[in-house]
């Protein structure tokens, strides 16, 4: 009873701070897709139009549900996170394999801009969250592809050590400068507010709370103009596997 009413304490206060930067800054990215949804609405009113204008116009408004629905599936998917604690289901699997499939899962981004992709990865078995971790890859890979220049350059390294393991992902894109990089954690912080680029600030506070539940640590280093490189280390857990499976076959052998 004391605990769960300790939980439920827990939740409405997480529901309580969701609520307060709800309104502060969800509005505004709210506001926008919203009113171009509206405005071409509008415009399909018109009878005259022509089958292309149409066909334009209803366009731009997939695009605005698109945003809207990614940014209430990010929010939702924060929430989650934030009320999660330690509690996740976690299963050995291949890092390497998975950061290979968010790649080529992103292949048709990264073929439009032309960029030229290096990867170098160890084979590694890691133990952790593979959906979670997934959304991870995805969100440093889409921004590596996004903030960086056509024709410009990727490069990826997975490697092991007996302690760790480094994901290292830089790219030759528009780069940040110091002042940026010390808010791109921030709930809906956006470099770039001319929103040019599609998004919501919310890749990388996501990333950030993934990789917290994984007891990893992310850093970034970046030069304005040149490019960007982010460094995830992962505990290595391979030998933490391998000694569970041991003491599982010794209580097998016991009973
Ligand atoms: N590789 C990078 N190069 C340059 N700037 C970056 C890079 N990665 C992140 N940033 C900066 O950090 C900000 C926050 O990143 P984050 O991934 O959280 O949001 P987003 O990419 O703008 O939107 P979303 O991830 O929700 O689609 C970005 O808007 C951008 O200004
Ligand atoms: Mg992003």
């Amino acid at each position: 009873m004391y605990q769960d009413f300790n939980v439920m304490v827990q939740e409405l206060n997480s529901i309580e701070t969701l609520r307060n930067d709800f309104v502060s800054n969800v509005s505004h990215e709210f506001k926008t897709p919203l009113s171009t949804i509206q405005g071409y609405v509008q415009l399909l009113q018109n009878p005259d139009l022509s089958g292309e204008e149409r066909q334009v116009f209803l366009q731009r408004i997939i695009e605005g549900i698109t945003q809207l629905s990614q940014l209430t599936e990010n929010v939702l998917k924060l929430n989650k996170l934030e009320n999660q604690h330690t509690l996740m289901e976690k299963k050995e699997f291949r890092l390497d394999e998975q950061i290979r499939e968010v790649i080529l899962f992103l292949q048709p981004k990264w073929e439009k801009e032309q960029l030229q992709l290096d990867i170098q990865m160890e084979k590694v078995k890691y133990f952790g969250n593979e959906e979670l971790l997934y959304q991870v890859w995805l969100n440093i890979m889409d921004n590596a592809i996004k903030y960086n220049l056509p024709t410009g350059k990727i490069s990826v390294k997975l490697a092991q050590t007996k302690e760790e393991v480094v994901l290292e992902v830089t790219d030759s894109g528009i780069g940040m400068n110091e002042g940026t990089v010390t808010k791109i954690f921030d709930k809906f912080y956006q470099g770039d507010t001319s929103h040019q680029n599609a998004g919501n600030g919310l890749g990388l506070s996501l990333v950030k709370k993934i990789l917290e539940l994984h007891q990893a640590r992310i850093d970034y280093s970046s030069i304005e103009n040149v490019g960007t490189t982010v460094m995830i280390r992962l505990e290595n857990t391979e030998k933490n596997v391998v000694a569970q499976s041991v003491e599982l076959q010794v209580i097998r052998m016991l009973f």
